[in-house]
């Protein structure tokens, strides 16, 4: 399968079969290729819960406006932005990319103060909207490799993000919840396979400025 069939392979699964659990392999592999996806300065401001623990995910379905899916899934996967990117977190993240390149930090002087100068002028709700969109790109980078992998998912929007971070223990962690999906393998009942795909044509959705 090419992309573009891998694409229209892909559907926002309502109804997964129980019986079927993702693997550890197949996730890791899911996860590495997230794991690339780009974000803002290369900050990778989040960090990405998964969750197989089946009471844990009962619990979530109240939190998830009754979605009985967030219950059924193999995995729940919670994209959470980071709360604590500060000077600290600026400098260990200065320090790695000098460890990997194999440069003096004193090379990264100058992006590293303008990085701590920027982020010190942002509020706590512009760094998480800022953080935010970092995780929304990793979710579109984990359902395109999900995909890939021949393993079926649904991004999930539908919940209560306080709600989810007070049953993860997420503050804990300096994480907030931004936005889920589950994965797992599309049980044969589920109508919404048979469905055609909706999308606007191209020539709705480009304005095409030449
Ligand atoms: C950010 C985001 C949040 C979503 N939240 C939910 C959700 O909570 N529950 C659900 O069943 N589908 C959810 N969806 C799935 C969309 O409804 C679905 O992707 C859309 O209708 C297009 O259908 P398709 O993905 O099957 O092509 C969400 C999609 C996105 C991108």
């Amino acid at each position: 399968m090419n992309l573009k069939e891998t694409m229209l392979w892909r559907y926002a699964v309502k109804k997964f079969d129980e019986t079927k659990k993702v693997s550890e392999e197949k996730l890791n592999e899911i996860l590495e290729i997230t794991n690339l996806a780009p974000t803002s300065y290369g900050l990778q401001p989040y960090m990405t819960v998964i969750c197989s623990n089946q009471d844990i995910k009962n619990k979530l379905v109240p939190a998830s406006y009754r979605q009985k899916s967030i219950a059924e899934s193999s995995h729940l996967i919670v994209f959470a932005a980071r709360t604590d990117i500060n000077e600290k977190y600026i400098n260990k993240f200065i320090k790695l990319t000098a460890d990997i390149r194999k440069i003096n930090v004193e090379e990264l002087e100058e992006f590293k103060n303008m990085l701590i100068n920027s982020f010190s002028k942002k509020t706590d709700e512009e760094i998480f909207n800022w953080a935010s969109k970092q995780a929304y790109l990793a979710l579109g980078t984990f359902l395109t490799a999900c995909a890939n992998e021949k393993i079926d998912s649904c991004p999930i929007g539908g919940f209560i993000p306080e709600k989810y971070d007070e049953i993860l223990n997420l503050q804990k962690y300096n994480l907030k919840s931004v936005v889920a999906a589950v994965v797992g393998y599309r049980h044969p009942d589920d109508k919404y396979q048979t469905l055609a795909k909706v999308r606007k044509p191209n020539n709705e959705m480009i304005i095409n400025i030449k």
